[in-house]
């Protein structure tokens, strides 16, 4: 049996490592729409951090890769991770980071996606509204592959299911603590990063995020709504590259012992309010 991470080491998104062709106009965005603000950086990287949230932006041309930054709760769980991924014969490699105290590690999945691990390193208190990274989303051309590693390899814990006529999974939302979701794959056509969302307070936070995208005339492009599995209100918008961000309230809870959900692949899955974006 599997020892999720969900009992025994539970891991949060932390931070996206994001590359772009226009590094400071991308920073220029979370800057300003995020309120994120710098922190001195030891490379060409740019570094932004706010309220329970933070990126690092890098140069496409730099060779460095986009990658999910995940954090433990004491060097007892990271080690103990590190060394269940080893017996399973996944390579840890270091990586560095100032978000990231030293020891923090980095794997790839099967497609090559990586996602670190480590423990959050002390950072300059940041006030602003409220928005917790809180969930990464990547299309796959290989769901059933990536979920496999995901699961029986890292310990992800699988929340809900949304199948099609025949029962075969097209979207799998994967939870590595007590929230629904940290990580979630799409069938698709492509490999391709899907979106990634700020948890909020409450649904009032919601409504101030979309008046200062309004401010800034950055459209919604998909809700408002409610997601069916994880029972989350949700909006969301593109950054000056086309990544998509999500805002969401009400993210549902998941005990260790629930067992997953299965949802049938529609629209109104994906908003119970009405009319959704299915990808192909
Ligand atoms: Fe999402």
């Amino acid at each position: 049996m599997v020892i999720t991470l969900q009992q025994a080491t539970p891991a949060r998104l932390h931070h996206l490592h994001i590359v772009s062709d226009d590094p400071q106009q991308l920073a220029a965005f979370y800057r300003a729409r995020l309120g994120l603000e710098d922190v001195e950086s030891p490379d060409d990287r740019i570094v932004l951090t706010g309220p329970s949230r933070a990126v690092e932006i890098s140069d496409s041309r730099s060779g460095r890769l986009p990658h999910s930054g995940f954090v433990l709760n004491s060097t007892q769980e990271l080690d103990r991770l590190r060394q269940r991924l080893t017996m399973n014969d996944v390579q840890c490699l270091p990586t560095d980071s100032v978000l990231y105290w030293s020891g923090a590690f980095m794997i790839r999945d099967p497609q090559g996606r990586l996602v670190s691990f480590g423990l959050a390193a002390d950072g300059p208190q940041r006030n602003g509204m409220p928005g917790r990274l809180q969930h990464t989303v990547f299309q796959t051309t290989e769901l059933e592959r990536v979920i496999a590693f995901y699961t029986e390899v890292i310990g992800f814990s699988i929340s809900d299911e949304v199948v099609d006529d025949s029962g075969k999974p097209m979207v799998v939302f994967m939870r590595s603590d007590d929230e629904h979701h940290t990580l979630a794959f799409f069938q698709g056509s492509q490999n391709v990063w899907d979106h990634h969302c700020y948890e909020t307070s409450e649904w009032n936070d919601i409504r101030d995020w979309g008046d200062l995208f309004a401010k800034a005339e950055v459209p919604i492009f998909f809700g408002p709504g409610r997601h069916g599995p994880g029972n989350n209100l949700f909006f969301m918008v593109t950054d000056s590259d086309g990544n998509r961000l999500e805002f969401s309230a009400e993210l549902a809870h998941v005990s260790v012992d629930d067992a997953p959900g299965v949802w049938p692949h529609g629209e109104r899955t994906l908003n119970s309010w009405g009319r959704a974006w299915i990808r192909t």
